[in-house]
């Protein structure tokens, strides 16, 4: 038996409304997870519906394969970047698709995965890559914490996690890394909290947030990946097909909120990103930062 997933899936009424999920239609999820949104998108296009879902992290698939083996062929897990939907929609025989569902970012379950070294509250490698197929290069947080320049760590560390303190953190990373080289990720939350304020933010969020989040960015190259994934979502959607993004901060909403205003391929269904309710905020604070963008193929 693999461990359930600890992960609260956000927006999920919200986000099967605007994907207006109808009984026997193809459905992609490009993000797994926990699996809470594919199992919905399963039961409401009952009785015959398909729902292929995509994620890199295998123990993802290895959970909702045990939990979906009730749905036969009507569900397939697979082992891809979402960046490659369209060539995996295709080879899978799925396309034209009625729908498709991207929950970005990361899974509660991979925060407490303490070997993926993405958790500023755990020690780990600082790896990063959520799976094999995260990225092409093999790229991981140590090597770009300890080969990297300073000038392009300050770049990194100011445009993905939007820190302002990007410059001393950069500084102080390259001077420690002169005596040994920064390998785990508590290792670089003290080379942080040496040169930040103690009133970080006014305690609004962790000193390391931003860092870590800038790192994770760059490791799975998550904003072209993004990119890709709408491009490819254009080509494999019937027209008339829905597309749903939910994502968790200001860069990708930008990212989202560009694709679906700036071409004639798209007709948003809101002009405004939708948020979790209140009562929802209240019982998973996850849900606060969520924006759900949702788009018809035209
Ligand atoms: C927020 S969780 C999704 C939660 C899911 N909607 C649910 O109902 O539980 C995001 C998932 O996307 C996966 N992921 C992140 N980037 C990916 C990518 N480029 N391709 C495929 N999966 C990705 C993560 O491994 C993680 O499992």
């Amino acid at each position: 038996m693999t461990e359930k997933t600890v992960h609260n899936a956000v927006m999920v009424e919200e986000t099967m409304l605007v994907l207006d999920v109808k009984s026997g239609g193809h459905y992609l999820d490009g993000t797994l997870g926990g699996g809470t949104h594919t199992e919905e998108l399963l039961k409401r296009s009952k009785p015959d519906g398909h729902v292929i879902s995509l994620d890199v992290d295998r123990s993802a698939l290895a959970r909702a394969t045990e939990r979906f083996a009730t749905y036969g062929d009507r569900w397939k897990g697979v082992e891809a970047n979402f960046r490659h939907l369209a060539s995996v929609a295709e080879q899978e025989n799925l396309a034209l698709l009625d729908g498709i569902l991207l929950d970005v970012g990361l899974s509660s379950d991979e925060l407490e995965n303490s070997s993926l070294g993405i958790s500023f509250q755990k020690d780990g490698p600082l790896d990063m890559r959520l799976g094999p197929k995260s990225n092409d290069d093999g790229l991981t947080a140590a090597e770009v914490i300890n080969s990297w320049t300073q000038q392009d760590l300050e770049t990194v560390i100011r445009t993905f996690g939007e820190e302002r303190y990007a410059r001393r953190i950069a500084a102080q990373i390259v001077k420690a890394r002169k005596s040994a080289r920064i390998i785990r990720t508590l290792e670089l939350v003290s080379v942080i909290r040496s040169v930040v304020p103690h009133t970080y933010e006014g305690g609004r969020i962790h000193f390391a947030t931003r860092t870590f989040q800038a790192l994770r960015i760059v490791v799975n190259d998550e904003l072209q990946a993004l990119k890709d994934a709408i491009r490819g979502a254009q080509t494999v959607l019937k027209p008339g097909g829905h597309l749903a993004i939910l994502t968790f901060h200001s860069l990708e909403d930008r990212i989202v909120k560009l694709a679906f205003t700036g071409t004639e391929a798209w007709e948003p269904i809101t002009k405004k990103p939708m948020m979790a309710s209140e009562e929802e905020t209240k019982e998973n604070p996850r849900s606060r930062t969520a924006k759900l963008r949702a788009a018809i193929k035209k």
